[in-house]
This record gives structure tokens, sequence and C-alpha cells, in this order.
């Protein structure tokens, strides 16, 4: 056995003790490095406008940090709104918090109607019901340009089978019906997947200025929407984002002297900002053998970590031993699964539900395992399934772990249900 595969011991995350921080705070916990996440902005600072889909990451100190950092965001809910509200966006300032869906639902449209905030809307009938509350407004259009790609079926957001965004075809349709609301088209939005590659990102162009043609001089603001990959795998290739900003530069710059005027240019990633952030800590409960198979069964489950049941996605894991060691002994294969009632709670599989083993250190009931990689689509996922309470989620900044969310309570869990009399 090499000495590299003796690896994935993790004593630390941003220089605090994994360890400390299981006993200060419990386990399982998400952990975010605030460093992390800043040296991810500062990567797409040639784009004029950094929008973070907080759907990704919605901790209200993971929205300061954004924000602190002249990051503005994107809502798709009336609760996100009223999350980067409360993280300190001014939502009576114009394009702080942009409200993008494809359907208002009833809190939702109180909420557009009270802060007249700017909406990027994905289906016809959005525009009649906005025309309603708030004629007058400036709104983006987001189109689907008949072609998607993501990491996974369930994350392409484009092409017929997408119910995302306003059909390439629908566009000049949909600005006749704008301009009947008393509505004007001032931005267009293609979002085509999630986890994509350079290739298919920057086919959006072509289609961009397709369809900003279309909607002609009203328009201030392309949004290049999110999809950037992270590199999950280690021999997984990060993108080049100096020749995916050129490539949408010059597509902006072709539409500014088309039209005589300036071209804002917006980026909206959530996994880009926050994915290698992120670290769910759990603790090893149980390690038995199936067969051939050994399983190490952690505290943590899919109603923590929902991407490997739901999508076969891959993450890193890591051990920290119990007595501080910082070398493996030996490596073992190990499937990794978690507390749950049901027997797709591994995190270990791929898409289809096949169960995999990974190799780690051999580990023992007490040791920590790391799971990497978890700061994106993470706890914003998880659930009470089985009745198990929402976890902490601790922030580490300049060297010190804050708990930025308190573990739920088991009273909690039940406190809003009733019993007939
Ligand atoms: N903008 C829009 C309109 C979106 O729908 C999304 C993601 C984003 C931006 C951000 O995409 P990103 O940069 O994070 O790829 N739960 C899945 C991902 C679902 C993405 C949904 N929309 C996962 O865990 O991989």
């Amino acid at each position: 056995m090499s000495i590299q595969s003796l690896s994935n011991v993790r004593t630390q995350i941003a220089g605090v003790s994994v360890l400390e921080i299981a006993r200060q705070f419990g386990t399982p916990t998400y952990v975010y490095d605030a460093k992390r996440i800043v040296e991810q902005i500062e990567k797409l600072r040639a784009f004029d406008v950094i929008r973070f889909a907080q759907k990704a990451n919605s901790n209200i100190a993971v929205l300061d940090l954004m924000r602190q950092n002249g990051v503005v965001v994107d809502a798709v809910s009336a609760g996100e709104v009223l999350r980067a509200q409360a993280a300190g966006y001014d939502l009576s300032e114009p394009h702080q918090v942009v409200f993008t869906a494809d359907i208002f639902d009833q809190q939702a449209l109180q909420v557009v109607k009270d802060h007249k905030l700017h909406v990027n809307v994905g289906s016809p009938d959005m525009i009649s019901q906005l025309g309603e509350i708030s004629p007058g407004a400036e709104i983006t259009l987001r189109v689907n340009p008949g072609f998607g790609h993501g990491h996974s079926q369930k994350t392409n957001t484009g092409g017929e089978q997408s119910k995302h965004g306003i059909w390439f075809e629908e566009v000049e349709a949909c600005v006749a019906l704008a301009t009947k609301n008393q509505l004007t088209v001032t931005g267009l939005h293609m979002h085509i997947g999630s986890g994509t590659d350079f290739e298919h990102l920057s086919q959006v162009c072509e289609a961009m200025v397709a369809t900003a043609r279309i909607v002609g001089d009203s328009l201030t603001t392309i949004s290049t929407g999110g999809g950037l990959p992270t590199p999950y795998r280690p021999d997984d290739t990060t993108i080049d984002l100096d020749r995916y900003f050129v490539v949408w530069d010059a597509a902006r710059k072709t539409l500014e002297s088309e039209f005589g005027h300036s071209v804002t240019l917006e980026i909206e990633p959530g996994r880009f900002l926050v994915a290698e952030s992120g670290y769910l800590v759990c603790e090893v409960r149980a390690i038995k053998e199936m067969g051939n198979n050994r399983f190490c069964l952690v505290d943590a489950g899919f109603n923590n970590l929902a991407r490997p049941v739901l999508y076969g996605a891959y993450h890193p894991m890591s051990i920290a031993f119990a007595d501080g060691r910082e070398q493996a002994d030996q490596m073992d294969d190990l499937i990794i699964g978690g507390p749950l009632c049901e027997s797709g709670d591994i995190f270990t599989q791929s898409e289809g539900g096949y169960v995999n083993s990974c190799e780690l250190p051999s580990c023992s009931v007490g040791d920590l395992l790391i799971i990497e990689c978890a700061g994106a689509y993470g706890f914003v996922m998880s659930s009470n399934y089985n009745s198990k309470p929402m976890i902490a989620e601790v922030l580490i900044k300049d060297g010190n772990a804050i708990e930025v969310r308190k573990r739920q309570t088991l009273e909690s869990l039940f406190a809003d249900e009733t019993i007939p009399e």
C-alpha cells in the first residue's frame, strides 16, 4: 500500500481541530470555512455582478459573508427573500435581491409586491400576474435556449424536458405580453444546468446574443446563470474562468455596440462559491460485515446530505481519529451509510442506487468521518425524515469556530402538531 493511500486523515478544518469541533458542537455538524468562500468570490471579480444563488447554502451567516464581499443574491421563494433581508441586504435597493422562479405562489407574490423586487420571470403566466401588482416594473426573462446540460439529468435545466424558463421561441410573444402589461424587459438570463462544463456553458453565449436581438435595446443586463462545476474528485478538472469570461465579455460587447449603450454582465453561481468550503462532520457509530462487504455506519444520513441518494453524487471523505493520530495504520474498503431506516441511506453510491465502497483509513466506533465538498446543496436539502432534528452549522472565520445555527431540539420536531379533541 502506498504512503499516498494511507492519507485521508484530517485533523483540522481551516486551522481548527476536528475533534474540538465535535466536542464543542456535537455531531453531525456542518462546518464552513469562510476564507474558502471568499477565495472563490475573488475568482469571479471580472464579472460586473456576482449574484449568489442562495439555494446552494442560505444560512444567514453565509449570506452576510457574501454581502460583505460585494456579492448580491438571487431568491427563489419568499423565505429566501426574507433570509437575504435578515442577512442585511436592503430590499429597497434595486437588484440587491432578484426573485427568480417559474411560478409565483401567494407568499412570493406578496413579498415581491411589498418590496417592489426585480423579477426574473420563468413563465409567461408570471408576466401577467406581475403586471397586475407592479405595473411599470422592469423585468428579466429567464430563457430556456432549447438545450441544457448538468452533472445529472435531474440538474439539467434546458431543453424540452425541462420545466424551467421561457421557451426561446416564445420570447417575442413574451416581450409583447410584457408591453401589454406595462412591464419592460431589461434583462435576459439563461441557466442551462448545474455542474455543467465549459463547452456547454459557452454554447449559451450564441443563444443569448440571438435572443437579445429579439428583445432589442431596452436590454441592459445579461446573466450567464450558474452551473459552474466543482471538482469533487481529485481528477476532476476545474473550469477555465478566464476563458469563460472572455467568451461572455465578447457577447456582451457585441450587444453593446449594436444597442449603443452599456450592458451589465452578471454571473449567478451557487455551488462554485460554497461547495468546497463545507464539511459534514459525523461520528462512526457501527462497523459491520455483510458477507464480503464492510459497512461503516455514521450518525448522519441522507436527511443531512441528500446528494448521493438523489444523484449518485460523489463526495470525498476523510477520517479524524478519536485519539488524534495523524497517520492511518492501514486502509479499508468501506461502504459508508447513515442511521435511516431505508437501504438508500448510503453515501457511497452511484446514480441508480448502486452501492460502492471507498478506500478510507481503518476506523473504529468513536472516530469521526468527514464528508467533504459538502457546502453546496447540503444543509439546505436536509429534512426531518425519521424524526431526526436539523443539525448544527458552524462557520470558521479567522481561526474561530462560530455556531451559526443551533441543532434543532427533539421537542421542536412535533411542537407545531396537534391531536384533535
Ligand atoms: N441559477 C438558477 C436559476 C438555478 O436554478 C441554479 C440552480 C443556479 C443558478 C445555481 O446553480 P449552480 O451554480 O449551483 O450549479 N441540488 C442539485 C443542484 C440543483 C441546482 C438547482 N438550480 C445538486 O445538489 O447538485
